[in-house]
């Protein structure tokens, strides 16, 4: 694994309660960075806080939903008022929406999916972009997915919210590089994470399996796999990767 040093460096990362925003959290810690922790999730992101602080880490958790603008606002005031600033935005928090047709989805989950995974994009870069233009620049990475790529049946909300947030990462990317702002995304294949179980995909071994098999290895991926390709993004190793929507798929969108 390579070493990243974030040593004074504030990191902020949305849905880091679990999954691949627990590991992201957990790997800017190592690296030295100071990280805040927005999720709706109290009790699984005070325990990731604790975690960190255990290994001699600096986080704090902040409740954030980011459906709410005055959440996000707080959850980068709070980056500034409690380390001094903001550095690496990480805008993953994100659900798996609900498993039908796309004529069968009902107009109120449909926007539920939309509001959280996209339009929650959105909303944090809102609120970050103030506070990375005033400092001296900085890195935003959105998490989409494979699914911002291609389909897939009876995932049309999922899909189209992540096919957003690479389209939002692109424009911006543009808008921002004058300030010494990069902003890309990343792209995973499938994580074994909570969002599967939910999904009723880690459940259920058949369609397991299945969904395993489109990856090249035959397996689905765990956070760090994911987390690393956020922390190469924040590193000045990426120094010239902007509007990037980087796949780590395990050739998922290669066939
Ligand atoms: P997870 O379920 O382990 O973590 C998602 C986190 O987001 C949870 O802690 C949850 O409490 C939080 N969250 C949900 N709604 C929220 C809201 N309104 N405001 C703030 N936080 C909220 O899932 P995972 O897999 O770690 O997902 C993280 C991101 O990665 C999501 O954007 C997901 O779409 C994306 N992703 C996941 C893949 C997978 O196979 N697990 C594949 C590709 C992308």
């Amino acid at each position: 694994m390579p070493e990243y040093d974030f040593e004074n460096d504030v990191a902020l990362v949305t849905g880091a309660a679990s999954g691949i925003g627990a590991e992201t959290a957990r790997q800017f810690a190592a690296a030295g960075a100071s990280v805040v922790i927005g999720d709706v999730d109290e009790d699984n992101g005070e325990d990731v806080v604790s975690e960190i602080e255990a290994d001699g880490g600096d986080a704090v958790f902040v409740t954030t939903d980011v459906t709410e603008m005055a959440d996000l606002e707080t959850m980068v005031e709070t980056a500034v008022d409690e380390f001094g600033g903001l550095d690496y935005a990480i805008n993953n928090a994100g659900v798996a929406g609900p498993a039908d047709p796309a004529g069968d989805i009902d107009e109120n989950t449909w926007e539920q999916v939309i509001d959280i995974n996209l339009n929650g994009v959105w909303r944090s870069m809102a609120a970050e972009l103030d506070v990375l233009t005033e400092n001296d620049g900085g890195v935003i990475v959105n998490m989409a997915s494979v699914m911002g790529q291609v389909g897939m049946e009876n995932s049309a909300s999922y899909v189209a919210s992540k096919h957003g947030v690479l389209g939002v990462t692109k424009t911006a990317a543009w808008e921002y590089a004058d300030e010494d702002i990069r902003i890309n995304a990343v792209c995973p294949g499938f994580v074994e994470t909570q969002l599967l179980d939910e999904a009723g995909i880690t459940t259920n071994e058949d369609v397991r399996e299945w969904i395993a098999g489109k990856h090249s290895q035959d397996r689905l991926a765990q956070p760090e796999e994911i987390s690393e390709a956020v922390l190469w993004l924040c590193s000045d190793a990426a120094s010239f990767t902007n509007g990037e929507g980087l796949t780590v798929d395990s050739a998922y969108t290669a066939v």
